[in-house]
């Protein structure tokens, strides 16, 4: 999708059921690249990075399918150690294949576009966790080596990195010995990656909290059902409140929302939940106070562009602390043109709610910015054209069929070629 189209102004309402989870399905992907077997993942989203996660795995000499809903993949065959650099550069994930493939292989080689980051960000905190399993990292070029199988013992996250966890969770799939990871981050998508490996033999424990335990043995295909996403819940919840509008969202887990859905609380959305359905009614808004972002449980950084959007009418103030990543705010220019009025100061954003958005053009910067300018336009009055809606594609499923069906005007344009 290149362009959104969107006229605003109608409350969103109905009933959808969430997708199942981008961060949970990627890191179960790279797991299958790490050891032998056949698996059958249920619930998988029909998204860009998925479709680019699979070619990766085809590229390394895995097979996969999906059939009815259900996407296969056989890993029995040989694996190879170095990713496609075209592909693995298109999707941060991509470096989960670096633990997978050590575990599998006891080698991997990864792109470093943009030259060596060794011992930097953004991936200090995997790389270290690798050496400190006794794997050597080199830096060749524009390529990262990592060679050994790791050991087992004790590694030490300073700051609890979601995509490290995983990665030292896969190499030590690996490894010769139990595997201690202390400082681990507790993301429910991490927990779901335990449950499918699980589901594989593995002897897990610990996920969810900041110290996790592998213990190497054996392990063998498995039929798995990829957990809700709540960031997809996240981003309808915050289109519905930006609107004023009524949202049933079935086959979630609210637990796992719980930050975002006491700030829309605050802010004057009704919320009532059950186990696995939630149900929002929109009213006029006002500013729910202070929000920080953190890792889990604390209010998720992917929902805080998304959040941003559907506070820009609320009465009063809003200041928005990003303590995750220094980046995470290019909406904010995106927004402005819709008529918000958003403060930036470094990690801060002060948002002053207006009386109303006008229609406006856009760009999109990145997925959950894109959100944001949709959510934005929907709120807003008159037409609005996103355009590099592209990003959406990489994490929602059938966007614009779904913002359809719950009565907004959206029309998406594909790239004329
Ligand atoms: C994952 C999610 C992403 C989410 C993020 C935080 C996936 C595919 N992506 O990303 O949607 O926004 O968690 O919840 O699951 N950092 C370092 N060095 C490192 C690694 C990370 O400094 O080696 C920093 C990052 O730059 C960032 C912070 O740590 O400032 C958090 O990153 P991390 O938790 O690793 O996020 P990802 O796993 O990349």
């Amino acid at each position: 999708m290149e362009t959104l189209t969107i006229r605003g102004g109608r409350p969103l309402r109905g009933r959808l059921a969430v997708q199942g989870s981008k961060n949970a399905v990627l890191p179960i992907l790279a797991a299958t690249a790490a050891f032998p077997g056949r698996f059958a993942l249920s619930n998988c989203p029909p998204i860009r990075d998925l479709a680019v996660t699979r070619a990766l795995l085809e590229g390394l000499g895995l097979d996969t399918e999906e059939r009815e809903g259900v996407l296969y993949v056989e890993s029995g065959g040989p694996v190879g150690t170095a990713p496609d650099p075209a592909l693995s550069g298109r999707l941060r994930s991509s470096v989960l294949l670096l633990g997978a493939l050590l575990a599998r292989r006891g080698e991997a080689e990864i792109p470093l576009p943009g030259g060596c980051v060794l011992g930097e960000r953004p991936l200090d905190l995997h790389l270290r966790g690798l050496e400190a399993l006794g794997v050597r990292v080199r830096c060749e070029g524009d390529r990262l080596l990592c060679l050994g199988r790791p050991a087992g013992g004790t590694v030490l996250l300073p700051y609890p990195s979601v995509g490290a966890t995983e990665n030292l969770i896969l190499a030590a799939l690996g490894a010769a010995g139990p595997v201690r990871i202390l400082g681990a981050a507790k993301e429910p998508e991490i927990r779901d990656l335990a449950g499918f490996l699980r589901a594989c033999g593995a002897e897990l424990r610990g996920a969810g909290s900041s110290c996790v335990r592998v213990t190497p043995r054996p392990l063998h295909g498995a039929a798995y059902r990829i957990l809700p996403d709540r960031m997809e819940a996240a981003t309808w919840l915050c289109a519905a409140a930006a609107t004023g509008g009524e949202l049933c969202l079935t086959e979630l887990r609210p637990a796992q929302l719980r930050p975002v859905l006491q700030v829309l609380r605050r802010a004057g959305c009704e919320l009532r939940e059950t186990e696995n359905e939630l149900r929002l009614r929109g009213r006029a808004l006002r500013a729910p106070g202070p929000v920080v972002t953190g890792p889990y449980p604390a209010f998720p950084t992917d929902a805080q562009a998304p959040l941003m959007a559907a506070l820009l009418r609320a009465a009063g103030s809003t200041v928005i602390e990003e303590t995750v990543f220094s980046d995470r705010f290019r909406q904010v220019p995106g927004l402005r043109a819709f008529g918000a009025d958003i403060e930036l100061a470094g990690r801060l954003a002060r948002i002053r709610g207006v009386d109303r958005l006008r229609g406006a053009e856009a760009a999109a910067t990145d997925l959950r910015g894109a959100a944001a300018l949709v959510i934005a336009a929907l709120a807003a009055e008159g037409e609005s054209r996103i355009t590099e809606a592209w990003h959406l594609d990489r994490g929602y499923g059938r966007f614009a069929e779904r913002l359809r069906s719950l009565g907004a005007e959206a029309e998406a344009e594909e790239n004329q070629i």
